[in-house]
């Protein structure tokens, strides 16, 4: 995780750091800090625990910072506590300052060495082995690229690195193995970060570092090569990312501004991608027909939302006769997988970057699966360029660390791709043009569905004072009911639990009592008598329920019992319609409770360590 920027330009970098970092602060936020060149030889370093606003007061009370030079970063912690001392950059001998995203697996190994070398560690984080060798390569005779070559050498693990040299200002050095990293190209400027977002005010011209990529950076002249020194040839891209859309406007919270966008989102996932009676192959990948005739069996491989998300589309997949698994990515590489033949892999990833599911697909293909597919929004990212086919969802960036409309979205690319592989089985009589007009109205669905905010918003009041909850559903929404848990629990901090609601009696139920609100998610599908049943049982013994229905459910409040009925739509697509209103509620109850919505506790938006 973490985030890291650099910047050579000509006039002062500092603004530039400092705005990249807010942009950046998805990525990590227990600690923030910078290190500019203000004179040749001279760094000036500041570095605070907590959120960017500490950095920022820190920057203030010590008055004008100007250089030319400078690198930052954003941390999650991963050795060491959130303390000014573990905080990047890390600086060896005065004058190699470093900032890195990843971690050196080998890093006790590294320090004991180099401490019987006599260096002192001012630090407890993995990095300070990174500067430290840097610097004592240096010492030893290299040269400073020399030396990072070298130092690189020596590291296991995965990281993006940032690093200038206080004698040589106008320079920076980057490289990149495992985590992201990208060159940005300005007027009489030059940057590095993880990402796009984080320079898109400064320029729209791009080079995405590739894995063993060292960039030389000087404001004038980029050059990319190789651990051995090869230069490399790297293409440059133009973002035509809108700034305004990782603005936050006029809403409190980026988690608040994306669940309402998410009408928007799901029209633009579908734009282009439909006729009215067709899904076009094509938005798969050029040889996505090719490659779905072959497709036997699907294994889907994500994590976390996404990893619900392909709950939801094994039940759409299966439904047209094609066989799918759906696995935890950090799960998925410590089984043997004997059958790979004629198997897509799809993972599914709002970012692109989450390392347990870019180390699963390197495994997928070592066991020998045939083709993969990549869901996932951001352009770019290393799931993209390590995949076969890749379908881009087009939710927008999603700054909140809570995923809300990246899961909406890949919930219509999982449905575009069910409606594909039912077209393989004729048995299977999905109408094509029925499913299309479907997900056109989803939008519309949506929209309304928001308008349930004050009744939501009402409800959310009976959690503030709760430490746990319960979510119940059957079928298809069962993994709608495990999003809804999972959203609830992260950024409220409220204990959540999703039980399939036919499990209950198993166990569960024991918890039931007037102090556990139970929320359960009834369309008025195959399934809803059953749950029906469920739904007695817990009021039987003293349970308070939130159902979320719609009108056909035929429930209606009484005593224990709130029924809030969301719009009726076809039963393929209400669970992305039920997603809706659990979002809201969890939203609500963080907002009562005054959590920071949008950056919850110890976590961050893109996981790039296992
Ligand atoms: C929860 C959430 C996480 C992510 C997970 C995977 O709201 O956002 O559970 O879904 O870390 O991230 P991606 O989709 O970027 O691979």
């Amino acid at each position: 995780m973490c985030g890291i920027i650099g910047a050579v330009s000509d006039s002062n970098v500092l603004p530039i750091l400092l705005d990249g970092l807010k942009r950046l602060e998805y990525r990590g936020y227990d600690s923030s800090g910078f290190a500019i060149i203000v004179e040749p030889g001279k760094f000036i370093r500041l570095r605070a625990p907590g959120k960017l606003i500490e950095l920022e007061r820190t920057v203030n009370a010590n008055g004008n910072i100007d250089g030319f030079t400078g690198i930052a970063h954003t941390r999650w912690a991963t050795h060491g506590p959130p303390t000014e001392q573990n905080a990047h950059p890390h600086i060896s001998g005065g004058r190699i300052a470093l900032v890195c995203n990843g971690i050196v697996e080998n890093h006790e190994e590294l320090r004991s060495w180099l401490i019987d070398q006599g260096i002192q560690f001012q630090s407890e984080t993995d990095t300070e082995v990174i500067v430290n060798l840097i610097q004592l390569h240096m010492e030893r005779g290299l040269d400073f690229l020399s030396a990072i070559r070298t130092s690189i050498q020596t590291l296991k693990g995965a990281f993006a690195l940032g690093i200038v040299n206080a004698d040589e200002p106008g320079r920076i050095i980057g490289a990149r193995r495992g985590s992201p990293l990208i060159v940005g190209i300005g007027e009489n400027s030059a940057y590095l970060a993880s990402d796009i977002a984080a320079l898109i005010a400064q320029t729209r011209k791009f080079i995405v570092l590739e894995n063993g990529d060292i960039v030389d950076i000087k404001q004038e002249e980029i050059q990319i090569t190789n651990l051995d020194g090869h230069v490399l040839n790297r293409d440059m891209q133009f973002s035509d990312m809108n700034p305004q859309s990782v603005e936050l406007g006029n809403r409190r919270h980026y988690m608040e501004k994306e669940i309402f966008e998410q009408g928007q989102a799901v029209s633009d996932t579908l734009e282009g991608r439909i006729t009215t009676s067709r899904v076009l192959d094509e938005c798969f990948g050029i040889e996505a027909r090719q490659i779905f005739d072959k497709t036997e069996r699907i294994q889907i491989i994500a994590c976390g939302t996404s990893y619900h998300a392909g709950l939801v589309a094994r039940y759409w997949l299966e439904d047209v006769g094609m066989p799918c698994q759906v696995e935890i990515a950090s799960e998925f590489i410590y089984r043997n997988h004997p059958t790979p033949k004629n198997c897509l892999v799809v993972t599914l990833s709002q970012s692109g970057e989450t390392i347990d599911t870019l180390t699963a697909l390197d495994y997928a293909k070592q066991c020998g699966y045939s083709h993969s597919l990549a869901i996932c929004n951001v352009p770019d990212s290393s799931l993209v360029r390590n995949s076969e086919l890749v379908f881009m969802t087009h939710a927008g960036p999603e700054i909140g660390v809570a995923s809300t409309k990246a899961f909406v979205t890949q919930l219509v690319a999982l449905r575009l791709l069910t409606i594909v592989m039912a077209r393989k089985n004729s048995l299977h009589n999905l109408n094509e043009t029925e499913s299309i007009r479907e997900l056109r109205e989803l939008p519309a669905s949506i929209e309304a569905t928001l308008n349930l905010e004050p009744a939501i918003q009402k409800i959310a009041q009976q959690f503030a004072d709760k430490q746990h909850a319960l979510f119940l559903a059957r079928g298809i929404h069962f993994p709608i009911a495990l999003e809804g848990a999972l959203k609830l629990k992260e950024i409220s901090y409220v204990h959540a639990e999703a039980y399939a609601a036919g499990e209950l009696k198993h166990g569960p139920l024991a918890l039931v009592d007037r102090n556990m609100p139970v929320v359960s998610v009834a369309p008025n599908d195959a399934q809803i008598d059953k749950l029906k049943s469920n739904i007695e049982e817990v009021r039987a013994r003293g349970g308070k329920l939130i159902v979320f229905a719609d009108s056909e459910t035929r429930l209606s409040s009484r005593e224990n019992l709130q029924v809030i009925h969301v719009a009726s739509v076809e039963s393929t697509i209400s669970p992305i319609v039920f997603t809706i209103p659990l979002q809201l509620l969890a939203y609500h109850v963080a907002l009562i409770k005054g959590t920071d919505i949008d950056k919850p506790r110890n976590l961050a938006k893109s996981v790039t360590v296992e």
